[in-house]
């Protein structure tokens, strides 16, 4: 993913992939940075460790979660600043980018962001330390959203539906994370959801949106 997304111009966070940990860490990488599990989802290690300040500390912090994950991890600059989930649907008309939501964080800085705890751990302090609305933004900033929505997904060959993690800094939307597959759900906490609402849909309707779009691929 993040490869073709440079490959293909459309802005994510620098990163560099570690097998080891022991790979000489690229100049490019700008800190603080944010180790992600290269086969994971749903957050899992995610952890407030994850955040790393400084180049000294990268190498342990990395080898640690190799140890740990038994898999190759990422590295990418962390993106100080608003964060969208969008949803595009593959609808009769073409495709639609449903209004963005927005998670919004309790918190500021590199503590800002969904850990493994605070979407699943009820126990834990950080559990729900951010919550979901439908995003404002300015209409030349939703058209920027837009155009790099439908790009992306037409980019990556998606079908019917996908939702796109996209944070804002400084004047750039930089892409996540592009899901092409991700849960469905009904509840209000998921942005989805507050994506499918604001378009004037039900659950039901949005989830015979995609069947009718698999139907129609069917049919051709
Ligand atoms: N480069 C980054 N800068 C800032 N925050 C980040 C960055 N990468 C990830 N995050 C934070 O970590 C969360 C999870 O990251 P990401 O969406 O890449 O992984 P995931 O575990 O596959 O998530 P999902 O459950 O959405 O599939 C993001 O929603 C965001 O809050
Ligand atoms: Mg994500």
């Amino acid at each position: 993913m993040k490869k073709l997304l440079d490959v293909h111009g459309l802005p994510t966070p620098l990163w560099q992939l570690f097998t080891t940990g022991t790979e000489p860490i690229r100049d490019h990488l700008r800190f603080p940075v944010i180790v992600k599990l290269a086969w994971e989802h749903c957050s899992v290690g995610l952890t407030q460790d994850a955040i790393v300040q400084k180049k000294d500390d990268l190498a342990a912090a990395v080898k640690e979660r190799i140890a740990t994950f038994h898999q190759p991890v990422y590295v990418e600059e962390f993106i100080d600043g608003r964060e969208f989930q969008v949803t595009i649907l593959d609808g009769s008309k073409g495709l639609r980018v449903l209004p963005p939501a927005e998670i919004v964080f309790d918190t500021k800085g590199t503590g800002a962001f969904l850990t493994y705890e605070s979407r699943w751990n009820e126990e834990h302090p950080e559990y729900e330390t951010s919550h979901v609305v439908r995003a404002k933004l300015s209409p030349v900033r939703m058209q920027q959203l837009y155009r790099l929505a439908h790009k992306t997904f037409r980019m990556f060959g998606f079908r019917d539906y996908c939702r796109l993690d996209i944070r804002l800094s400084d004047d750039t939307f930089y892409i996540l994370e592009a899901n092409a597959n991700p849960g469905l759900g009904d509840s209000d906490d998921y942005g989805m959801t507050v994506s499918y609402k604001a378009a004037g849909m039900t659950f039901a309707d949005f989830c015979w949106e995609i069947v009718e779009s698999c139907l129609r691929r069917k049919r051709v």
